[in-house]
C-alpha cells in the first residue's frame, strides 16, 4: 500500500437492542456468552460503549425496528424461530445508561419519522442531548415495511411521499429545536428572571403533514438537538441524507459500488451548495479476526453457517417488504424486474461481482445483511480496511459483530493498535460532542 495519506476514521459500532444485530447467527454462536451479559439488561451495553471508547471509536449507533416480520411466507414462524430482527427492545433508554457510563463516546439512536409527531421526537433529542451533554445521534428513518404500518394502524405512504414527510419532519424538529435562542436561561434568581421571553419564540410550523406551535419545552441543547444520521439509497433517500445529515450509515459489499455511492452523495451536496465534507460516509462491514488466516477462515465459516437459508430468506424479504418464498432458492436475483427487488441489486453480486442465486444473497443477508466481511489476521484487517478506504473513498467504517460480548473486544484491542500506528484511529478525542468527533479530522 502506498500513495497518499489517508485521513482518520470515524469508526461506530453498530448494535440492536436485541440478541441479534446483522449477524442471524449472533445468539447462537458459542462465543456469545448469555451467562455474562443478558442482552435484555443495560450492563452489556455499557460494556460496549467502554470498550469502543477506549477504542476512540465516534460513536456507539442502534438500529431500531417496530415490528416483528412476516413477510416472509405470512407468518411470524421464520422471523421469531431464527431471531430476525425479533425481538428488538426501545433502544432509546440505553442511551442515557450507556453515557452515564463514559465521558466521550457519541450515543445514537434510530427513530422512525413513520409513525411519530415531530415534537415529541424534538423534545427526546432535546433531552437526551441535554442529558449525555452533547453525544446523542438520531439515525432518522422511514422505515419502509408494511408490518411496521400495521402496528400503528396505519395505511402504509408511497416511498417517495415517506421521504416528503421526513423533510417537513425534521423541519419541524429543526424549527423546535431553534425556538429557545442562545442565553435565552438567564436564572437571575435575584430579578426572579428563569428565562428571557424575548429569546423563546413560537414556531408556527404549519406543513402538508404537521402542525406544532411551539416552542420546545427543553431548552437549547449543546448539539442544538443531535446530530443527525441517516441511511437512505433511493434517489430521495440520497437527497435526503445529503441535505440534513452528519453523518450516513451506508451498505455497499463491494468498494467500487461504494464508491459510487459516496460520490453520488458528494455530488448532491455540491448541487445544494453544502461542503461535501460536512456529511461523514460510513460503510459498514463485519470483521471476522483470527491470529492466523486459516483461523480466521474457520471462523467465518463457523459463522457463517449457523444461519439457515430460511432465516436469510426472511430477514431479506422483511428489509425488501417483499415476500420472496414465491421464487426458487436458484433464482438469480439480478434477472428480476419486480420494483421491490431493485433497491438492493448492488447486493446481489458476490465479491468477484458473479450474480448470486436467491439462496446465496439471502444466507449472505442473514450472515451481515449483505455487508462485508473483513477476515483475516488483525494485520490483515487493518490492510483491509485501509484498501476500501483507498478504492470507495469515505470517512470510516460502521462496524457489526459475529458474536457479543467479544467480537469488539478483539477488534479494539487487535486491530485499533495497529490503525493507530499507522495514524487511522484518534488517541485522543479533541472535543466533547459527537459532532465534535464528527468533525475532529478536518
Ligand atoms: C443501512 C440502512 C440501515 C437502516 N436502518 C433502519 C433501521 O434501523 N430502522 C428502520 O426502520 N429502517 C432502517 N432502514 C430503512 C430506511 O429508513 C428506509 O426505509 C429504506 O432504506 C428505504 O429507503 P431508501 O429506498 O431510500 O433506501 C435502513 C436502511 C439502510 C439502507
Amino acid at each position: 500500500m502506498s500513495e497518499k495519506p489517508l485521513k482518520p476514521f470515524h469508526l461506530a459500532q453498530f448494535l440492536v437492542h436485541g440478541p441479534t444485530y446483522h449477524s442471524l447467527a449472533m445468539w447462537r454462536h458459542p462465543k456469545t456468552d448469555h451467562t455474562k451479559f443478558d442482552w435484555r439488561k443495560p450492563e452489556l451495553y455499557q460494556h460496549i460503549a467502554q470498550v469502543c471508547e477506549r477504542g476512540g471509536f465516534d460513536m456507539v449507533f442502534f438500529a431500531d425496528l417496530n415490528y416483528i416480520s412476516d413477510t416472509y411466507t405470512g407468518d411470524m414462524g421464520p422471523s421469531l424461530r431464527n431471531a430476525v430482527q425479533a425481538p428488538e427492545h426501545d433502544p432509546v433508554p440505553l442511551l442515557s445508561y450507556m453515557a452515564a457510563a463514559t465521558q466521550k463516546i457519541g450515543v445514537a439512536a434510530t427513530f422512525s419519522v413513520s409513525h411519530s409527531h415531530p415534537y415529541y421526537v424534538a423534545r427526546l433529542f432535546g433531552t437526551l442531548d441535554h442529558l449525555t451533554g452533547g453525544r446523542a445521534g438520531w439515525n432518522v428513518v422511514t422505515s419502509i415495511n408494511s408490518n411496521l404500518d400495521n402496528n400503528y394502524g396505519a395505511d402504509r405512504l408511497p416511498g417517495d411521499q415517506r421521504y416528503d414527510r421526513a423533510h417537513e419532519f425534521i423541519q419541524a424538529c429543526n424549527a423546535l429545536w431553534n425556538s429557545w435562542e442562545e442565553g435565552a436561561v438567564v436564572m437571575d434568581a435575584k430579578n426572579a428572571v428563569f428565562a428571557d421571553p424575548s429569546k423563546v419564540h413560537r414556531v408556527n410550523f404549519a406543513g402538508e403533514f404537521f402542525k406544532s406551535r411551539g416552542p420546545l419545552n427543553v431548552v437549547r441543547s449543546p448539539q442544538n438537538g443531535p446530530a443527525i444520521i441517516q441511511a437512505g439509497t433511493s434517489p430521495k433517500g440520497r437527497d435526503f441524507a445529503a441535505k440534513y445529515s452528519d453523518a450516513i450509515f451506508a451498505i455497499q459489499p463491494r468498494a467500487e459500488d461504494a464508491g459510487e455511492y459516496l460520490r453520488s452523495i458528494k455530488e448532491r451536496m455540491r448541487e445544494i451548495g453544502r461542503d461535501p465534507n460536512a456529511c461523514k460516509i460510513l460503510f459498514g462491514i463485519q470483521p471476522i479476526i483470527g491470529r492466523t488466516e486459516a483461523e480466521a477462515k474457520a471462523k467465518q465459516q463457523e459463522h457463517n453457517d449457523l444461519v439457515t437459508v430460511e432465516g436469510g430468506k426472511a430477514i431479506l424479504s422483511a428489509h425488501m417488504d417483499f415476500d420472496l418464498s414465491q421464487f426458487p432458492d436458484d433464482t438469480i436475483l439480478l434477472e428480476r424486474n419486480e420494483p421491490e427487488l431493485q433497491r438492493m441489486r448492488t447486493r446481489y453480486r458476490d465479491k468477484d461481482g458473479r450474480p448470486m442465486t436467491l439462496a446465496e444473497v439471502a444466507r449472505r443477508h442473514g450472515q451481515s445483511v449483505s455487508l462485508a466481511q473483513i477476515v483475516g489476521t488483525p494485520k490483515s484487517v487493518a490492510d483491509q480496511m485501509e484498501e476500501f478506504m483507498r478504492v470507495a473513498g469515505g470517512d470510516g467504517f460502521m462496524l457489526t459483530s459475529i458474536y457479543t460480548p467479544g467480537a469488539i473486544e478483539e477488534f479494539v484491542d487487535e486491530v485499533v493498535p495497529i490503525l493507530r500506528a499507522r495514524g487511522l484511529v484518534r488517541r485522543d478525542y479533541t472535543g466533547s460532542t459527537l459532532r465534535d468527533h464528527l468533525t475532529q479530522f478536518d
